[in-house]
């Protein structure tokens, strides 16, 4: 879709804005200030503001800038719906993603009808496609700004645009023009804290609609990258993850020759930097020295995401996957071998088209050998305009549920006893959750398990040492040394 302007702007304010980023953002924050003071003492409070993020961590990071930009306006964050505005950082993945969207826009229609100055944006991945969007513009008409992935730094400009024309604003752009640095960003939690290092995938797998929405991949600088792990390590964060649709592939598009095993190593030069992870590596190229890096730096967690979507070496090869099996199994083994004690995680899609019991056979026994310590399981979604949608061997809701069940308990017996293995053990945990009515912290290992244990709440953030004496399943309860 163009970039749809549907008022031709004459507003002085829009003609004097600077042309630059990310000045110009800066001069419309400016502008959105002084009439959010204005509504403000109308109100007689600070206006309100929600953001409900669907999907990804990439989503959750861009819901960072969000807040941030909406910060710096001078919204008050608030916890529902009810707020002065209510931002919706729609997914797309999965078709059931978009129908809770839908459902949950209709009930802030409703919302809307009680307080007319009610603002509802929304954004992301949804908003790349046509018909979504073309269904927005028909049926919810109350939505006052729609824009896409490739846009959010524009979020102030978008608001003004909708005070001063009084009219939905709908701005989603087909690709990306360029990657906008230092705009305002707040930061969840404090103390972990995601960077984006490459954006979109190149990778066309044939179920998946992200290349689709999220367009070509680009990298970013590393020294932005770098610089951007300083900035959050001097606000208090300490743990890093490094997140793009493809890690492996960063730095491709770049003449300095930085690739991922690099840039790892130099984001851990960071001084306040204590912990880096990252999502998600392809198994298709895991460069060995990667493997090594990874071993080798203290810093990075000894934690590897590698998707695995099936086991069956003929469905892969319908996925477009570029990997057999044999070559996944293979890989799985050398990581295990060369980091001691590496927790190995998993994305897994039931129900792909053509898939039978055997091929859930495969998967399973892949499973096993790899030892997950534990696997996110999806049903396959059919999602228009991807290679798979379009294949006539789709498989029923009925035999999707009997592949799924039957690879859940398989993937649940594994986690177990991969977790079993550390009961016992002292490890370093980060504490990142505590719960006032137990005096319980929730701590993660390097691993990425969690544990439970008493503590003070003070202790929120920092990295102790905790011994785990029982294994749950999927956490442990533990005490601190
Ligand atoms: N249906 C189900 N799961 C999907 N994923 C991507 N596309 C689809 C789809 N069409 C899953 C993959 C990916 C994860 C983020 O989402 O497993 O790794
Ligand atoms: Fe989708 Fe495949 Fe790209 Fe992951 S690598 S975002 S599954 S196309």
């Amino acid at each position: 879709m163009d970039r749809n302007i549907d008022t031709v702007f004459t507003d002085p304010q829009f003609v004097a804005a600077p042309q630059m980023e990310p000045e110009r953002q800066y001069y419309f924050i400016d502008l959105m200030k002084t009439l959010l003071l204005a509504r403000a003492t109308e109100l007689g409070r600070k206006p309100t503001m929600h953001i409900e993020t669907f999907g990804c961590q990439m989503n959750e990071k861009d819901s960072e800038t969000l807040a941030g930009i909406l910060k710096a306006i001078g919204y008050e964050e608030s916890d529902g719906e009810d707020a002065d505005l209510v931002v919706y950082n729609t997914c797309t993945v999965r078709e059931n993603a978009n129908t809770r969207v839908y459902g949950r826009i209709g009930y802030l229609g409703n919302r809307k009808k009680l307080n007319r100055d009610k603002r509802i944006v929304l954004c992301g991945c949804m908003m790349q496609e046509k018909s979504a969007v073309e269904k927005i513009r028909q049926s919810y008409r109350f939505v006052d700004v729609i824009f896409g992935t490739h846009n959010i730094y524009l979020l102030a400009e978008l608001l003004y645009r909708r005070e001063k024309t009084g009219k939905q604003v709908i701005d989603v752009w087909d690709k990306a023009k360029e990657i906008v640095e230092s705009l305002p960003r707040y930061n969840k939690y404090g103390f972990k804290a995601g960077i984006n290092i490459m954006y979109g995938c190149d990778n066309f797998c044939s179920y998946c609609i992200v290349p689709y929405v999220r367009g070509r991949e680009r990298s970013r600088a590393a020294e932005d990258i770098v610089e951007e792990a300083r900035h959050l390590t001097e606000n208090g964060v300490r743990e890093i993850m490094l997140l793009g649709q493809n890690v492996n592939s960063y730095g491709k598009n770049r003449e300095d020759g930085i690739r991922f095993a690099e840039l790892l190593r130099m984001v851990s030069k960071v001084e306040g930097v204590k912990r880096i992870r990252f999502m998600s590596p392809h198994p298709k190229d895991f460069p060995d020295d990667l493997i090594d890096e990874i071993a080798a730096n203290e810093k990075v967690c000894k934690h590897v995401h590698l998707p695995l979507q099936s086991g069956s070496s003929r469905l892969l090869k319908a996925m477009n996957r570029h990997y057999t099996k044999e070559q996944y199994l293979e890989l799985a083994a050398k990581i295990k071998e060369r980091i001691p004690d590496v927790a190995l995680t998993t994305d897994i899609i039931i129900g792909f088209p053509g898939e039978t019991m055997k091929d859930v056979e495969d998967t399973i026994d892949v499973v096993r050998k790899a030892g997950f310590m534990s696997a996110y399981t999806f049903l396959y979604s059919k999602r228009n305009g991807t290679p798979a949608a379009a294949m006539d061997n789709q498989v029923s809701d009925e035999v999707a549920a009997e592949h799924f069940n039957r690879l859940l308990q398989a993937v649940g017996e594994t986690a177990a006893e991969q977790a079993e293995r550390w009961t016992g053990r002292t490890e370093t945990v980060l504490c990142e959750e505590y719960k006032e009515e137990t005096g319980l912290m929730t701590g993660r290992l390097d691993n990425n398990l969690l544990v439970h244990f008493p503590a003070e709440k003070e202790a929120l953030g920092t990295l102790v040492r905790v011994r785990l004496e029982e294994c749950k399943g999927f956490y442990f309860l533990g005490s601190q040394l």
